[in-house]
């Protein structure tokens, strides 16, 4: 017995992944078995009322208590978290610089991202990664992805974990944490596809491409969740709380080729909530656009949704009516190889599993 107990301390992971969204808390952890990934630990927990908005953590305190409580309520005694910051004011971005060293680069990026992001520099952390050494055509250039966030955000969310008694290993970027699990359980013909990866959370959308696993592009738009219920709370007078119940329950996105008829309240609220879903479609076609353009006609072959608002009914069709490119939901749990979860039936896991994309992305850093 001491034996296994041993055997298994040995494997246990030592990161904890933790997604703080404005609607839910996330926290994760994955191992590796023999038999290849496995969800050990997930925690989903409502976030306090407005403690959480446009991805800045307003109330630090009980969320760092709720955070305190999840890993108490969880048994998890490993204390390293991997976070990430979320929202309108991350730019990643494809930059074409001088051909030099990444060490070159590192000391150069903060000059050239002047131009790129809507802050100053000074109150940005930045960093630069070199995509392409050499572009087709013009050895004297090369390719770099830009990635930066405002630093006010950044500590912001490290001082909420340290106040929750945990340490942390590394705040990054929502986006950089998607692509993860495909790089680690995809196959290689799936990654040799150009894929965009869209997670619809309740503040922000994220509209990522990912291309040989690689991130070659990524866009934080201010439309989400809230935006429909938003709309819905406006176009039918009612508070956010009853258009948010409403929405779950009895919305869907009506599709045009669908004969069958609809009660009106059903339609109705179809109705309300079109401006925002053609708003969406504009944001995510200007992105698969700009990507075209870069990389002269490439376009993209499939789409997975993820994010709570994944889960709205027809979604995932309507957009790849609308966009013309086969839409699915992203599957961490399945892509993970074993869709149990701990603690969770097949229904609840499945419930929650494309708002979990992010975390379990998070949670697998160190499998990299
Ligand atoms: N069945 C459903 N139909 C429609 N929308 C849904 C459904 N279930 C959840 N949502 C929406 O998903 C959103 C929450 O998703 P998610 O958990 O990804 O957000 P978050 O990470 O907390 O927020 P953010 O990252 O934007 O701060 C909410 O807007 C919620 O209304
Ligand atoms: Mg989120």
């Amino acid at each position: 017995m001491a034996f296994f107990q041993k055997l298994f301390s040995q494997s246990a992971p030592s990161i904890i992944g933790l997604d703080i969204g404005s609607t839910s808390i996330k926290l994760a952890q994955i191992g590796k078995t023999s038999g290849g990934l496995k969800v050990l630990k997930l925690a989903v927990q409502q976030t306090p009322s407005l403690a959480v908005k446009d991805g800045t953590i307003v109330d630090q305190a009980t969320v760092a208590q709720e955070i305190k409580d999840l890993i108490k309520k969880h048994n998890i005694s490993s204390k390293q978290v991997v976070s990430a910051v979320s929202g309108q004011p991350i730019v990643i971005r494809t930059i074409t610089m001088p051909v030099m060293t990444q060490k070159e680069l590192d000391n150069s990026i903060r000059y050239e991202a002047e131009r790129y992001i809507p802050y100053s520099v000074a109150e940005a952390n930045i960093s630069g990664h070199i995509l392409r050494k050499q572009l087709p055509g013009d050895d004297k250039n090369m390719e770099v992805l830009l990635m930066a966030a405002p630093k006010e955000m950044i500590n912001n969310h490290q001082e909420t974990i340290i106040q929750s008694g945990l340490q942390v290993e590394a705040i990054e970027l929502e986006p950089v944490a998607l692509p993860r699990i495909m790089g680690l359980t995809s196959k290689t013909e799936e990654l040799r596809q150009t894929i965009s990866l869209i997670n619809i959370g309740a503040g922000s959308t994220s509209i990522t491409i990912v291309k040989d696993g690689v991130l070659r592009n990524s866009r934080t738009i201010a439309i989400g969740g809230n935006s429909f219920t938003k709309a819905i709370a406006q176009g039918m007078n009612l508070s956010f709380e009853d258009a948010e119940k409403l929405k779950k329950e009895k919305a869907s996105v009506r599709i045009e080729k669908d004969a069958t008829p609809v009660a009106p309240t059903v339609m109705r609220l179809f109705n309300t909530m079109l401006p925002v879903l053609i708003e969406l479609v504009t944001e995510i076609q200007r992105s698969f656009d700009f990507y075209r353009s870069r990389y002269r006609g490439e376009s993209v072959d499939l789409i997975y949704l993820s994010g709570g608002t994944a889960k709205f009914k027809n979604l995932d069709r309507y957009l790849g009516g609308e966009l013309g490119v086969h839409v699915e939901l992203l599957r961490p749990f399945q892509k993970l190889g074993d869709s149990r979860v701990p603690g969770f039936t097949p229904e609840e896991a499945s419930e929650i599993e494309q708002a979990s994309a992010v975390v379990l992305g998070l949670a697998c850093r160190h499998l990299n």
